[in-house]
Parts: structure tokens; C-alpha cells; sequence
């Protein structure tokens, strides 16, 4: 079995964060989104990965996966260049994968538990594919699948505007490389993409049987600033976080607290967990940073009250406010304006950004 992981697509619900960089990349704990695809892959017995590569980001991406050896695992790079729906992907990966049955993992989703029960459901049968399902509150936003007593899919239909179910295909499959021809046969759906699940639905309608698992722990898509705070928040709640660097006598901490070897929380800083804490960051005096908050490495963190947040790293925070339920790209830097004249806020904001005041 191989795996393919898609790191295309254009993050646009994602900006101003992905103006510099994919979305795949955007961290959640302090760990980026697709390492946890890699671990999921590797846990599941997929050592042959190939990651689908869109425009952006391709030298980012590449630098940080290297050839796998640093996860265990051996990478193939796949160009697929514009973004031309998640079936046209998986088409662009057909001599990688040959005649092996593969995983297609989404690398913008993020899932508690793992595939390996997907994999092992699959191949307990004679399948052309396995999908991974789960209920969500707005069906219209997703591919749905309906499926038989058996667990067999039985209609699959991506962002309908009338859900014959709440089931949503979830960001990972398991196909056998008769989904190729499939893929050959589809048209553009009305979005001008190649649609994996129109890929399924062909399928299904060639004869071949369609396994599905219903997955209870929690899955992510990290596609919005909240997805992020969401996965952030829920990944936090279950890893183990390690407290390696230094707390001051004088700093009040509290709860999990995940504190890389060269962090400090010096005297005088406040810190409830769980929060994760990445190298180099130094939370000085009248600093609170409360619950589910994530600070990248090389911030610097004076003053201010942050909580439920996301920071990715070379920042510094030095205002006296709240920050709550942010989201702030690297090297953002948010300072107090108390002594400045005239009065007033002092705003340098990207394209897409959300501010609220
Ligand atoms: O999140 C689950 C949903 O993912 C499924 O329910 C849908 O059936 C499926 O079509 C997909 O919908 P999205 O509209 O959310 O897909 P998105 O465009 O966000 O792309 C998902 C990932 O695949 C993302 O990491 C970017 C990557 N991608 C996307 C496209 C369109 C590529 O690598 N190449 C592409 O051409």
C-alpha cells in the first residue's frame, strides 16, 4: 500500500496566512499540519508516500519533509501545479502509485484517531475504495455519502445542495488504482474541478463495492482561521506536553504546559495550561497566557493577556490588551501605542485580514 498526500490547492479562505506560504504548513500545537498526515500514514504502515505539490509553497514544503528519512518514511515529490480538483491530484500520482492500492490523505485535514482501522477495513474485502465518514451539521459544505446496513456506500455526491445524508467523506480514502480509469472518465463538475467523489461515484456505478467507516473520534479540516484555533485547541487537549525549559521562581504556571528546552517563563509571568510553547520564546513579566494557546518559536512576549490563540513565531507581543481566540502569522508584532501621539491605534494590516477592535 502507498500513500498520497495533497498539498495543493491556493489556502484562500486561509489568507492573509497563506500569502507567504501553503495552508499544509500553517502549525497547530506548534507542529505543522502535514506532519500529522505523515505520522497518520506511517502509524497506519505507509512508508511510501508521495506528496502532490501545487504552486505554492512547493520549495517550503519540500525543505521541511525533506526525502522522509527525518519521519521514518521515503517521499516522492509529484508536481500537479494548478490546482485542478482533488481526483485530477490523485491522476497526477498514477505512475508513482502503479499497480498498488493507495491512501489519499488530505494535507490540510487533522484527525485524532488516525487511519489505521480505514486501511485494515479495506483490506479485510475485495474494494475499489474505502471512504472515511462523519456526520457534520452542514452537509451542503462537503461530499456526503449515504451507505447500506453493511456499511457499503451506496451514493456519493459532493457539496449537494440537497444532502440525502449528514455523512461527510472526511479528508482520507483507500483506492485501488481501478480509480484511474475512473478518474479518465469524469468532466469538470460545476466548481471546474475533477471530483474525487464523482471519481467514487463512477465506481460504485462500474460494479465495484465501496467500504466506509464511520470515524467517532475528532476530525479537522484546518481550511479557516477557526479550524485552526478549533484543531489547535482539540490537539492540545489530548497530546502530552513536556515541560523541558526554564520556569523562574517568581513565574505561576498551571496545568499541562508544553515548554521547549530553550523557553523560559521568567518571574512575574502567568501561564494556564494546556499550552504549547516552542524554542526561544521568553514570556517576561505581566504576561498572562492562558488555556489553548500555541506560541512559535523566536517570539518574545511582554505584558500582554493572550488566550485561545495561535501564533506562529518571530513576534513579538508587548501591548498591555487581551488578545482572545487570534490567530497571528509570523513575524506579527503587536505593541503599545499608550505613549504615542496622537492617540489611537497604529495599524499595518495585510490584504484579507481580520481585525476586531
Ligand atoms: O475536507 C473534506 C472535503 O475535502 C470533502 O468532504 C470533499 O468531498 C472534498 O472535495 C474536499 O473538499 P474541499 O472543498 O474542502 O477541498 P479543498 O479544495 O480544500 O482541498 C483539500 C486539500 O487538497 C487541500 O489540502 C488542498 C489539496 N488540493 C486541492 C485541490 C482542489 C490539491 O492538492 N489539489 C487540488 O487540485
Amino acid at each position: 500500500m502507498k500513500g498520497i498526500l495533497l498539498s495543493g490547492g491556493t489556502g484562500s479562505r486561509l489568507r492573509p496566512i497563506t500569502h507567504t506560504g501553503p495552508k499544509q504548513l500553517v502549525p497547530v500545537a506548534n507542529k505543522p499540519v502535514l506532519e500529522y498526515a505523515i505520522e497518520d500514514l506511517k502509524e497506519a504502515g505507509i512508508t511510501d508516500i508521495g506528496v502532490v505539490l501545487g504552486h505554492k509553497g512547493r520549495d517550503a514544503i519540500q525543505e521541511l519533509l525533506g526525502d522522509g528519512s527525518k519521519y521514518g518514511v521515503d517521499i516522492t515529490y509529484i508536481v500537479q501545479g494548478e490546482p485542478l480538483g482533488l481526483a485530477h491530484a490523485a491522476g497526477c500520482a498514477r505512475d508513482f502509485v502503479g499497480n498498488d492500492d493507495f491512501v489519499m490523505y488530505l494535507g490540510d485535514n487533522i484527525l485524532k484517531s488516525g487511519i489505521a482501522e480505514l486501511v485494515e477495513s479495506f483490506e479485510r474485502g475485495d474494494y475499489g475504495a474505502g471512504i472515511a465518514l462523519q456526520k457534520v451539521d452542514d452537509p451542503q459544505a462537503f461530499g456526503i455519502a449515504d451507505v447500506d446496513d453493511d456499511g457499503n456506500a451506496i451514493q456519493l455526491v459532493e457539496k449537494p445542495e440537497d444532502p440525502p445524508t449528514n455523512l461527510a467523506l472526511i479528508g482520507m480514502y483507500v483506492f485501488s488504482p481501478a480509480v484511474f480509469d475512473a478518474i479518465d472518465d469524469l468532466e469538470p463538475s460545476w466548481r471546474g474541478e475533477l471530483e474525487i467523489t464523482d471519481a467514487i461515484q463512477l465506481l460504485l456505478e462500474d460494479g465495484y463495492e465501496i467500504d466506509s467507516q464511520v470515524v467517532t473520534g475528532w476530525w479537522k479540516d484546518t481550511g479557516k482561521p477557526t479550524d485552526i484555533l478549533e484543531a489547535n485547541r482539540l490537539v492540545l487537549e489530548d497530546k502530552e506536553l513536556e515541560t523541558a525549559g526554564v520556569v523562574e521562581d517568581g513565574a505561576e504556571t498551571e496545568g499541562r504546559i508544553g515548554l521547549a528546552e530553550s523557553a523560559t517563563i521568567e518571574d512575574g509571568a502567568v501561564v494556564r495550561g494546556p499550552v504549547s510553547i516552542a524554542e526561544n520564546v521568553t514570556i517576561k513579566h505581566g504576561t498572562y497566557v492562558g488555556p489553548y494557546t500555541s506560541i512559535g518559536a523566536n517570539s518574545t512576549l511582554e505584558d500582554i493577556h493572550i488566550e485561545n490563540s495561535v501564533v506562529i513565531g518571530d513576534s513579538t507581543l508587548s501591548a498591555s490588551g487581551r488578545i482572545v481566540d487570534s490567530l497571528l502569522g509570523r513575524n506579527a508584532d503587536v505593541e503599545s501605542a499608550d505613549e504615542l501621539l496622537p492617540e489611537g491605534r497604529r495599524l499595518v494590516v495585510g490584504e484579507n485580514s481580520q481585525l476586531k477592535l
